[in-house]
């Protein structure tokens, strides 16, 4: 009777909104977002006011999305096959999270999102949904109507007096997109053969490596608890240091990613994703943590972490197991302080410096100098030899490498 919809103020949720109220007969709740997707959200107050909504939640999200979501993510350094910073699939828990609580406080049964039924969003949001209300109902339009192209969406809205405007979405982006304060995301389209460059147009927030200045950016970046709390000395909140990383990892060309990825649902999918600040806080955060982790608890997370993308990727953040793991990242995090200075240049974040006064790098015991008796190179011989020991037994059983 009361659904509460993920609202983004565009053509598909706009008519989502008209289709629920012509197919369900429900009341409908609109939520719309700021994650730092870089659009207005005003303008969805009155296109869903046009339609009728009387219950419309508009909210700045982007603090909350940043501190208790990407940063945690990135205490892991989080990367999903090698290369996707998860940027789509960490937004999803936290808008989750809002619709339920906001059915909760609406007293909503149902939630609705315009995710279709081939991705992983739906799974993100509807696994969320259930793990934080249990009897939720929720309604996928995209899985039920016969609205499944472009054309048919505008003939709809056209006939059923849904307030867009014809000419803007006539000329829509030729790609399927998703963007927040850690990403942007291009598929479908050109992109649909992965054989096929996207063209350079395509990109909103960097400019190209070619056409990257000259000269090198450099920047220090200050970590408290695994987190960057200062930039060049300056203290920012999450999202201001977010922010601030696209602006000149953009800048420098930093950041662009061309890849195919497997998605939960089975199957390959071609994406570009442009992350600057996602970039650069993935290299300063290995070399913070590169001075500061033990080896063994540092080689560990690095196993955990593919675990840990996956669960992210998969739609399981509201999970015992996520749950687990980020107690276990976050315990790690407690000793990585200090700073890192990073030099950005044509696509690239190269580090040139790290310190922390918890640093476990030891100049007596590493260097190539006189250690005055810091390390005693004898040692190494029987720590060696006991190591071959195996080695030596299997090799006099016969068990030799050589052909
Ligand atoms: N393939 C990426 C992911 O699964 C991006 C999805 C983009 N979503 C969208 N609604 N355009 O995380
Ligand atoms: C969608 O299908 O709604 C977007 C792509 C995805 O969720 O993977």
């Amino acid at each position: 009777k009361k659904v509460v919809l993920a609202y983004s103020g565009g053509l598909d949720t706009s008519v989502i909104v008209r289709w629920l109220q012509d197919t369900y007969g429900c009341e409908i709740v609109t939520f719309t977002a700021d994650l730092g997707q870089g659009e207005e959200v005003e303008p969805a107050r009155a296109k869903a006011h046009a339609m009728g909504i009387k219950d419309i939640y508009i909210e700045d999200l982007r603090e909350e999305f940043v501190r208790d979501f990407v940063f945690p993510m990135f205490r892991a350094n989080t990367v999903y096959e090698g290369e996707y910073l998860l940027g789509t699939s960490i937004a999803r828990p936290l808008i989750a999270k809002r619709l339920v609580e906001i059915a909760n406080r609406e007293g909503a049964d149902a939630i609705s999102h315009g995710a279709t039924g081939k991705g992983n969003d739906q799974v993100r949001f509807e696994l969320g949904a259930y793990a934080l209300k249990p009897g939720i109902k929720v309604i996928a339009p995209w899985r039920e109507w016969d609205l499944t192209s472009r054309e048919t969406l505008m003939a709809y809205a056209k006939t059923r007096d849904i307030p867009i405007d014809f000419a803007s979405a006539g000329k829509k982006s030729p790609y399927s997109m998703d963007a927040n304060l850690l990403h942007i995301s291009y598929e479908g389209g050109v992109l649909e053969d992965p054989w096929t460059e996207c063209e350079e147009s395509m990109w909103r927030w960097s400019v190209s490596p070619e056409n990257a200045p000259n000269t090198a950016t450099y920047i220090d970046l200050t970590y408290e608890g695994g987190d960057v709390v200062a930039i060049d000395g300056e203290r920012m909140s999450p999202a201001t240091v977010l922010t601030y990383l696209n602006k000149i990892g953009g800048a420098n060309g930093i950041g662009r990613l061309d890849l195919v990825e497997n998605r939960y649902v089975g199957m390959k999918s071609r994406g570009c994703y442009e992350t600057p600040g996602g970039t650069i806080l993935l290299k300063g955060h290995r070399a913070i943590e590169s001075i500061t982790l033990d080896r063994e608890v540092a080689h560990m997370k690095d196993e955990l972490m593919p675990r840990y993308a996956t669960l992210i990727y998969n739609g399981y953040w509201w999970s015992p197991e996520r749950q687990l793991l980020q107690g276990l990242i976050d315990n790690s995090q407690a000793c990585v302080n200090g700073d890192v200075r990073l030099k950005l240049y044509k696509g690239n974040v190269i580090v040139v410096g790290r310190q922390s006064a918890q640093s476990l790098f030891d100049t007596r015991i590493s260097t190539f100098e006189d250690d005055g008796g810091a390390y005693d190179q004898k040692d190494a011989e029987g720590f060696i030899k006991l190591n071959a020991l195996r080695l030596r037994i299997a090799a006099n059983n016969g068990r030799t490498l050589l052909k």
